[in-house]
């Protein structure tokens, strides 16, 4: 299992080029299954989600060709899909249970081939992630819901029909299923309360040039008029907000200067808003954004995370490791997900004074230094706070189980190491 050594200490400065965000190319991946026809997606992150994701395409019947794309210094994957007809209607628990969003190919396939079976995805670290909201509106179109050894069954041997459904939640996941299923679907849907972040107009871009009818990109209502078909489009990955505002947070905590490359302030507004109230400048240019920490005076601040365009869950652990180190006291409170503070002991076991309270708040008091530590990565963000800490802690920090951190950020120690942190991968047998 592959480690991560850090020696804390170096100032970041330089280049970052932003990839292709992950939880964009998962739902335009599976979009991919509504139609007979070619779809090529550009600038898809080389994740190792994304590999998990395109197995489980091709044992449903999807032929994939992978092109590795150089422009300049910035390397890309563009990925051709098609699947003229479904081998199998089945995702089984193998991959479901290690890649959540497999559930992406539900809305797809009952759309197309009017019947799936995926394994129920489970719990994972940060909480219980049910599918209630994906099942109960698939069921008010018209398709039959049974759970059976582990298994949702659907069936919607007439097809899906259009409904008018009102999210209990803005789920992300639920709005991209229910979009997806509802192109295909007699009639017309809405859905209420829709999830708005970014990631969810890249796939309407997505849908509507493959000839859906999808109206309110951006709003909380979505209007989609089902067609019969949907035919082959091209399409480029929108760029990871959530990457970029992962390595703002590295330029913050080391008191750098980073451009990062292809990241758009407009996706970014509450995090960068933060980072400015800290003391960090921030500078939008043509194609990028410069985090310049060099000159901050910093002061803590309070972070709540929220939907979108509110502060994103996923930078929270980012942003308390920011704050582990920075003078006064931060109040960081978590409202999506139950059990999403696992970063804090680790964090620690490094010198942090952190307090929490229940499970959705925490009260960070910044320290002088943290200490290097071997910390143990427990999922995808937590990981990624503790190489931020790893970065400005004295000492050497080895990070565990790293395998949490390839799931969602491409070449992070390529990456850190341009910029000129002292990081490498080490590669461990079992
Ligand atoms: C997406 O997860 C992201 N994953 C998550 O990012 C992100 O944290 C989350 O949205 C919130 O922004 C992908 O896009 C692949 P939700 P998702 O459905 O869709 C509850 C990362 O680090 N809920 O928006 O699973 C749920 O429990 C990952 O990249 C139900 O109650 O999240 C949560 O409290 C981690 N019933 C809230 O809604 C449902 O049927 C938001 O969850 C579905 C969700």
């Amino acid at each position: 299992m592959d480690k991560i050594k850090i020696r804390g200490g170096k100032q970041l400065n330089g280049k970052i080029y932003i990839g292709g965000a992950k939880n964009a190319a998962l739902p335009l991946i599976t979009a991919t299954l509504l139609t007979e026809d070619e779809v090529i997606l550009s600038n898809v992150p080389a994740l190792s989600d994304v590999t998990f994701l395109n197995k489980l395409l091709i044992e449903l019947g999807t032929q994939i060709e992978e092109t590795i794309v150089q422009d300049g210094e910035y390397t890309s994957k563009t990925y051709t899909y098609q699947t003229k007809n479904f081998k199998s209607l089945t995702a089984p628990y193998d991959f479901v249970r290690k890649m959540r969003a497999s559930y992406y190919v539900l809305g797809p396939m009952l759309a197309r081939a009017h019947h799936a079976e995926l394994s129920l995805p489970g719990g994972c670290a940060i909480g219980a992630r049910p599918m209630d909201i994906h099942l109960n509106s698939l069921e008010m179109m018209g398709a039959q819901i049974e759970i059976k050894n582990g298994y949702v069954i659907a069936d919607a041997p007439e097809g899906l029909k259009g409904a008018h459904i009102i999210f209990p939640k803005a789920s992300v996941g639920a709005t991209c299923n229910i979009l997806m299923a509802a192109t295909l679907a007699e009639g017309e849907t809405v859905i209420e309360n829709a999830a708005k972040e970014p990631e969810i107009g890249d796939l309407i871009d997505l849908l509507n040039d493959m000839g859906a009818q999808i109206e309110g990109r951006d709003r909380s209502v979505l209007t989609v008029h089902g067609v019969q078909k949907l035919h082959g489009a091209t399409h480029s990955v929108l760029s990871d907000r959530i990457e970029a505002g992962s390595y703002a947070v590295a330029a913050a905590i080391t008191k750098g200067c980073i451009e990062l490359v292809h990241a758009k302030e407009e996706h970014l507004e509450v995090p960068l808003y933060i980072l400015k109230k800290m003391g960090v400048q921030i500078t939008p240019t043509e194609n990028s954004v410069i985090v310049d920490a060099r000159h901050a005076d910093m002061q803590g601040v309070d972070i709540m995370t929220d939907y979108y365009p509110g502060f994103p869950t996923d930078l929270q652990a980012q942003f308390m490791a920011l704050m582990t180190v920075t003078p006064g006291a931060s109040m960081v409170s978590e409202t999506i997900w139950e059990n999403r503070f696992m970063h804090v002991p680790e964090l620690m076991r490094m010198g942090a004074n952190i307090n929490v309270h229940g499970h959705a708040s925490a009260i960070v008091r910044g320290v002088k230094k943290l200490s290097g530590a071997p910390v143990m990565a427990t999922d995808l963000r937590a990981s990624f706070a503790l190489v931020l800490a790893g970065l400005v802690a004295e000492g050497e920090t080895v990070v565990n189980r790293v395998y949490h951190l390839d799931r969602g950020y491409e070449r992070l120690e390529e990456k850190l190491q341009s910029v000129g942190a002292d990081i490498e991968r080490v590669h461990e047998d079992d």
